[in-house]
């Protein structure tokens, strides 16, 4: 099989300047690509920026390799100037990696305001706002591809990552609806929640494990996905060390009830076998695969609904 290649593309990459980003730059770099690297240079929690030397170092080792890029030290959050760099040395934009990220671990127990906001501003708010910088133009050109950067922690949750966790699931929803609305002019967007050795994971991780999870491990998943050839789009994928897999939906058959008052809690946990019950899955991949108006009929043609008793909140607080 021929070796997939970039030349004449435009690729922006996002916190380019270590781990995965410098991985993914370098690749691009090394397969005609003009690369745009991104990086403020911020440290791990976000607190400290502006060291330049970081997309310097990756710039420098691309162009030493025969490759083109640029350096770009500007935050996520302003997205409209990374994209402008690209437009400025290069015409155009045809990819955008969204990889730049920080943590602000903690429980939710003592988890502030700030460490709230600062998460989502970097992760939501800098993804958006660098893929809506590059929108117009690649609606225009017919053709882009965008990665919005995930994380096992936000899919399944993780003790001490409640902010983490809410800002990578949002970028699922977010690329999701990206892929439907770039569909028609060859916009595709994926989301992964890769997994790697890098100073984010360095701290919670054994060596021997590190060592197996090397960044470059995920850079062939994420190449593939921005390839002018691959059509996937609005997928989600788990990837580090050597494993590439795509995540779906799975929704239980479920139970019908009848839509009258005698559909009460109570009714709800006598079917709870049923909602639970995964024996007969379905695959839903799209707002439109719920078929309400077969269900509205199964549930006219009910007699009533289980009435096990009343379930009662007394002594309950509810907000
Ligand atoms: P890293 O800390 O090595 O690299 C992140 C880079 O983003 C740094 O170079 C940093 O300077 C840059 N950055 C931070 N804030 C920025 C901002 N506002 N604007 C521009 N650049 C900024 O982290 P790593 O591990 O390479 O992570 C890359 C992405 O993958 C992140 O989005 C992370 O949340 C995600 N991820 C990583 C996992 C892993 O196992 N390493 C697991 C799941 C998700």
């Amino acid at each position: 099989m021929a070796e997939l290649r970039f030349d004449n593309r435009v690729v922006i990459v996002t916190g380019a300047g270590g781990g995965l980003g410098k991985a993914y730059a370098t690749f691009f770099g090394s397969r005609g690509a003009s690369v745009v690297v991104n990086d403020l240079g911020a440290s791990r929690t976000g607190d400290e920026g502006g060291n330049h030397r970081a997309a310097d170092v990756v710039v420098d080792e691309i162009k030493k390799a025969g490759g083109k890029a640029v350096a770009n030290y500007d935050s996520v959050e302003d997205g409209d100037k990374i994209v402008q760099t690209a437009i400025d040395a290069f015409g155009k934009v045809d990819v955008v990696i969204n990889n730049a990220g920080i943590l602000r671990d903690k429980s939710f127990a003592r988890m502030t305001d700030a460490d709230w906001d600062l998460i989502q501003t970097v992760h939501v708010r800098g993804s958006y706002k660098v893929a809506k910088a590059a929108w117009a133009h690649m609606q225009k050109q017919g053709y882009g591809r965008i990665i919005n950067t995930a994380s096992a922690a936000g899919i399944y949750g993780n003790f001490g990552q409640a902010n983490y966790a809410a800002a990578k699931l949002a970028l699922f929803g977010f690329s999701n609806t990206l892929a439907r609305e770039g569909e028609k002019k060859n916009i595709r967007v994926n989301t992964i929640a890769p997994l790697a050795a890098s100073r984010m994971t360095e701290t919670v991780m054994p060596p021997d494990m590190l060592a197996a999870l090397k960044p470059e491990f995920v850079v062939p998943l994420v190449a593939y996905l921005v390839h002018d050839s691959t059509e996937e789009t609005g997928s989600i994928f788990e990837v580090g060390a050597g494993f590439v897999s795509k995540l779906r939906w799975e929704r239980s058959k479920g139970a019908v009830f009848k839509a009258d008052s005698t559909f009460t809690p109570a009714s709800v946990g006598a079917k709870w076998p049923q909602i639970t019950n995964f024996d007969k899955p379905q695959y839903p991949s799209s707002i439109m695969d719920t078929d309400w108006v077969g269900l509205l009929e199964e549930a006219k043609s009910l007699d009533g609904n289980p009435n096990p008793g009343e379930l009662r909140f007394d002594g309950k607080v509810a907000i």
